[in-house]
Order: structure tokens, then C-alpha cells, then sequence
């Protein structure tokens, strides 16, 4: 409330009693009863602002909930909003830690600042390469930052679908197992689907021999990102590129350690396991 007078505030009922007049002469709603953000009523059920409107503006009495502060609302749908999104990128809920961002991300760790850069120059579109390849050991922050870059993806604008390859699989085999071997226009529709989103991240690509139905799917899924060069991401622990060819093929590893077309940035992390380091 505004101290027309200097030194301590006047009164509520003082200031309802200078209130000057809207064009009908009815008394203008006092400022202090708008919501600064949304500009409804702040709370129609103060007893203090239902006694003002019931003595001044009879007109707009009693005031009903659809004029309240939509605040709390409009917080609830951000949330809302946002589970949506981690919903459809798919996202670990992270219960118990709450989100991973590359703001809670330690990149003054041995090892880690480097890859800290690359995946936050990626997500940004700073990065040369469209197609980004990061190496670790495990617990060494690969998934951590591949997550962040779905949080900033996001913030940016941009769709992003985040998957743990083998899960991906496994689900995507037993959705179309049934169809007798002809995974036909349904498994396409998916991977046309896979394809809208303007980021794909496939995390936990691991070292057990890829089953040759896999290995052809993901073979096409990252291929068509490659040729089309747009964002793709990919966490391994497969070190180089003839391990990464005994368990998912020479074409898989040729393309995600391609060092030499421009398209592909392969990031060996240094960094240790930072499970271990905080036992
Ligand atoms: N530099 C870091 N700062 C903060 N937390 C980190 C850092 N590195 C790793 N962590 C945390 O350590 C845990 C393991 O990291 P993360 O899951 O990213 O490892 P990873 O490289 O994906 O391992 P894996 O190969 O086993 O999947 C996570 O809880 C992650 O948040
Ligand atoms: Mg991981």
C-alpha cells in the first residue's frame, strides 16, 4: 500500500476511504487486491477484501473463485508441464535426487570439464559435429549429462526423446514380436516417430552382443540421423571401435567412431566413477 503521508503505512480502511472513483463513480478496486503476476484478486475469500467489495462495489458481489490469483494454478501446470515433458523425453523420474542438470553437475572433477563442454556445446547447437559419441568408464557422468542436455534441449525449444538402447530395444522387439516376423508399416511408423523428435539421445549403448534384430534397428535409427545430419547422442563404455563392432556391428561402430567426415565428435572421458569417489 502506497504511505501518502510518510512514516508508517496508513491503514487499510484509510485508504478504502480516499479510494477515488471509477467513470460510473463507483470506488476503484485498490491496488493491493490485485496479484502482481496474473492480475486477478489476490484471495477472494479475505474476510477484508469480500467486506470492501460488499461495502463499495455491491455490483461485483460476491466475488466468485474465476476471479482469484491464478498463480498457484498456473505453478501447478508448470509442473504439470514439465512431468509432461520428462514424460515424453522419457526421462528416469529421479525421485529421490531430483533432476540431473548440467547445473548440478561437478565439472571440476578430474576428467570432467571437458565433457561437460562438448555435451553443453551440443545441446546448444555450439558443436560442429551433429553426431555426439561419449565415452566412460562407468559412474563417470555420461548419463548425468546426457540427461542435463534433455533439461536444456527442452529449455531451448527443442523436442528430445532420451533412451537406454538395450530397454529400447527389448520394448520395441516385444511391441512387434507378434506380427510373424514382419514388423511391416508399425515398426516404421515408430521410427518415423523416433525421427520427429529434433534430438535423440541413446544412452547405456553396452557391450553384450547385440541381438542382429537390434543391432538392425538401432543401425537405422542412428544411420538416419547420421546421413540427415541431425542431433544424436550416444553414452557407451565400448572404448573403441572394434569393440563396438563385435557387439553391434562394423556399420554401428563406423559411424559413432567416425573421426574423419565432420559429422561425429567422439569424447573419451577421463573422469572416474564418482559412485565409487563418494563411497
Ligand atoms: N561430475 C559429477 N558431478 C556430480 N554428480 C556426478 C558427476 N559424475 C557423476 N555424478 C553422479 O554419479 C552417478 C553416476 O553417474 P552417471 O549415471 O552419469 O554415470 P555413467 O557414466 O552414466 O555410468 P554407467 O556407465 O554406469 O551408466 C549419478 O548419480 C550422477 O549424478
Ligand atoms: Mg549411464
Amino acid at each position: 500500500m502506497s504511505d501518502r503521508h510518510g512514516g508508517e503505512p496508513e491503514p487499510l480502511s484509510a485508504a478504502l476511504a480516499t479510494i477515488t472513483k471509477d467513470r460510473a463513480g463507483r470506488p476503484a478496486i485498490p491496488e493491493e487486491y490485485f496479484c502482481q503476476t496474473c492480475h486477478f484478486l489476490v484471495d477472494v475469500n479475505s474476510p477484508e477484501i469480500a467486506a470492501w467489495f460488499e461495502a463499495n462495489r455491491p455490483d461485483l458481489h460476491p466475488l466468485g473463485p474465476t476471479l482469484n490469483c491464478r498463480c498457484e494454478d498456473a505453478a501447478d501446470l508448470e509442473a504439470r508441464r514439465i512431468q509432461r515433458k520428462i514424460t515424453n523425453a522419457n526421462l528416469p523420474k529421479r525421485e529421490l535426487t531430483g533432476p540431473l542438470t548440467f547445473d548440478n553437475f561437478d565439472a571440476t572433477l578430474p576428467g570432467t570439464a571437458e565433457m561437460f563442454d562438448v555435451v553443453k556445446a551440443w545441446a546448444d547447437g555450439t558443436l560442429a559435429e551433429s553426431f555426439l559419441t561419449m565415452i566412460g568408464i562407468t559412474g563417470s557422468g555420461k548419463s548425468h549429462l546426457l540427461e542435463s542436455a534433455v533439461a536444456h534441449l527442452d529449455s531451448l525449444g527443442m523436442s528430445v526423446r532420451y533412451e537406454r538402447a538395450e530397454v529400447m530395444l527389448n520394448m520395441l522387439r516385444h511391441t512387434f514380436r507378434d506380427v510373424e516376423g514382419d514388423y511391416g508399416q508399425d515398426i516404421q511408423d515408430v521410427m518415423d516417430w523416433y525421427d520427429s523428435f529434433d534430438a535423440l539421445i541413446i544412452d547405456d549403448i553396452g557391450a553384450n552382443r547385440a541381438t542382429p534384430w537390434g543391432e538392425g534397428y538401432l543401425y537405422l535409427m542412428l544411420d538416419k540421423r547420421y546421413a540427415d545430419g541431425r542431433k544424436v547422442a550416444i553414452g557407451t563404455n565400448i572404448e573403441n571401435a572394434q569393440e563396438m563392432e563385435k557387439a553391434w556391428g562394423a556399420r554401428i561402430a563406423s559411424r559413432c567412431f567416425d573421426r574423419n567426415s565432420g559429422i561425429v565428435k567422439v569424447l573419451w572421458s577421463e573422469a572416474n566413477d564418482y559412485r565409487k569417489a563418494s563411497l
